[in-house]
């Protein structure tokens, strides 16, 4: 059994889609074992503490330094011994050396498509904000590997969904996550904790 961690920083609906799968058996051979928050008081927390979930809070703030921040969340993962991290609405972006010391063992759901309304400045609502500015017709969601550019990572599974006429940031972005993220992030977890991913050339495999 992989040990995951799930790092948020909100509402955790994905966080949720996750513990949802763990029970119905979407995610095979994983085990949700820690979730990390970085803003006190966000509801993915009370999610967690209504799933018998270990749980914690690291505030930037408190920790002085983006440094001593991660430090202090590297030290529960080795306390934890996690196998798999998840990027489940964080919205922290993570340091190099942060993401150097998990190659290829986190992994961010974002939604757009990659590499469509991606990178610094582009998270949570604003991502559909722009994507309707823009007129696009079709957006969705992507699942990734996290390196140490923002939303640069291997991409694992994508989902595409479609603009609706009259749609407003808050409609779209419930679409994404209802028809998309909500179930390619569970996919893709599973995926990893099957040893089902392989990566060559920045390509991700998917195996039997
Ligand atoms: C989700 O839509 C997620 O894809 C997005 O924030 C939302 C979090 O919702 N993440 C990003 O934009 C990361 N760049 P949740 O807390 O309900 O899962």
């Amino acid at each position: 059994m992989k040990r995951i961690a799930v790092l948020v920083s909100g509402g955790g609906t994905n966080l949720q889609a996750l513990i949802d799968a763990e029970k119905n058996g979407i995610i095979k051979n994983g085990n949700i074992s820690l979730v990390i928050s970085n803003v006190k008081g966000a509801y993915a927390l009370e999610r967690a503490r209504m799933n018998g979930i270990a749980s914690a809070v690291v505030l930037k703030k408190e920790c002085g330094s983006q440094e001593a921040f991660e430090q202090n969340i590297i030290a529960l993962l080795r306390e934890h011994e996690i196998d798999l991290i998840v990027l489940a609405g964080f919205m922290s972006i993570l340091s190099e050396e942060f993401t150097k010391a998990f190659p290829h063992r986190i992994i961010n759901v974002h939604p757009s498509l990659i590499p469509s309304f991606c990178g610094k400045g582009f998270y949570g609502l604003h991502v559909h904000e722009k994507a309707l500015e823009y007129g696009v017709k079709v957006t969705g969601a992507t699942v990734h590997f996290v390196n140490e550019i923002p939303d640069g990572g291997e991409i694992i599974l994508q989902r595409a969904v479609e603009v609706k006429e009259g749609d407003t940031p808050e409609s779209l972005q419930k679409r994404v996550m209802v028809e998309a993220e909500w179930n390619i992030l569970p996919e893709a977890v599973s995926l990893f904790c099957q040893d089902r991913l392989t990566v060559e050339n920045n390509i991700v495999h998917i195996g039997e």
